[in-house]
């Protein structure tokens, strides 16, 4: 898609509901769009529309293999609720061993250069193979989450990666977020109530203090302008 063609659609979703915008992008890119989900509570609310849309909707993982034994529940609390299969991608086995033999078990905490060395080992990497049968993906971000994230658009080209990316959730707050959780009854992890609102790999992730930014779990050991894994480079 060119540039042109992005501004068009996205002035044509100004004010679209989530579920408007993924019937759009659905339409547009049929088998070849998937929702990235790394069953964080966007990603639930993103899934139970999606499946509501369309059951045969793509849906993947990026399985770091540090993931938190919660998460990996609800990938398959979430798979059987929806009758879906989430597909899994690994990272490459002999890339991961050498690291860690080299560089030990838990590297990142040595360095922001070992931390993403090890996202791009476990997360970049697998998510480049899933790319390559994609022309879209549909990820669930929000303009509040981040400093890194406040200029997003609904329909982005994803330079760094070559691909159309879909923010169905942009606009969205964290309140709406719950609330579409609990009025729709989706499954959620279970670590969202014991102070985790930003979940990711287990070694890597903290729970927040009320008041904490929600963020501020996630490298809580590292500066906030550099806390992203690489998966939505700015
Ligand atoms: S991260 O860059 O800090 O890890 P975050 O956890 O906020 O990202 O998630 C933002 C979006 O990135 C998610 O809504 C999802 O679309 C995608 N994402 C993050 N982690 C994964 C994962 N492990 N598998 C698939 N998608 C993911
Ligand atoms: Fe490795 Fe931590 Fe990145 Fe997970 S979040 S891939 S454990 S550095």
């Amino acid at each position: 898609m060119t540039q042109e063609e992005i501004s068009k659609l996205n002035a044509s979703l100004e004010g679209a509901s989530p579920q408007e915008v993924l019937k759009k992008v659905l339409q547009k890119f049929g088998d070849k769009i998937a929702l990235s989900s790394s069953l964080g509570a966007e990603d639930q609310v993103l899934t139970d529309m999606l499946m509501k849309i369309n059951p045969q909707a793509r849906i993947f993982t990026l399985d770091t293999g540090r993931l938190f034994p919660e998460t990996y529940d609800l990938i398959d609390r979430t798979s059987r609720k929806y009758k879906t299969k989430i597909e899994v991608f690994f990272p490459e086995h002999q890339k991961v061993e050498k690291m860690v033999n080299e560089k030990g078990i838990n590297l990142f905490y040595e360095s922001v250069e070992n931390r993403k060395f090890c996202c791009h080992l476990r997360k970049i990497e697998p998510l480049q193979r899933a790319f390559a049968e994609l022309d879209a993906w549909i990820c669930g971000l929000r303009a509040g989450q981040a400093v890194t994230r406040k200029d997003i658009a609904l329909v982005e080209w994803d330079e760094n990666n070559g691909l159309v990316k879909v923010n169905p959730l942009a606009t969205w707050s964290e309140e709406a977020v719950w609330a579409y959780i609990h009025e729709h009854k989706v499954p959620y992890n279970v670590l969202h109530d014991k102070g985790f609102p930003s979940i990711g790999c287990q070694p890597c992730t903290r729970a927040i203090e009320p008041g904490e930014d929600v963020r501020a779990g996630r490298w809580w050991w590292e500066n906030p302008d550099t806390k992203e894994c690489g998966l939505h480079k700015r």
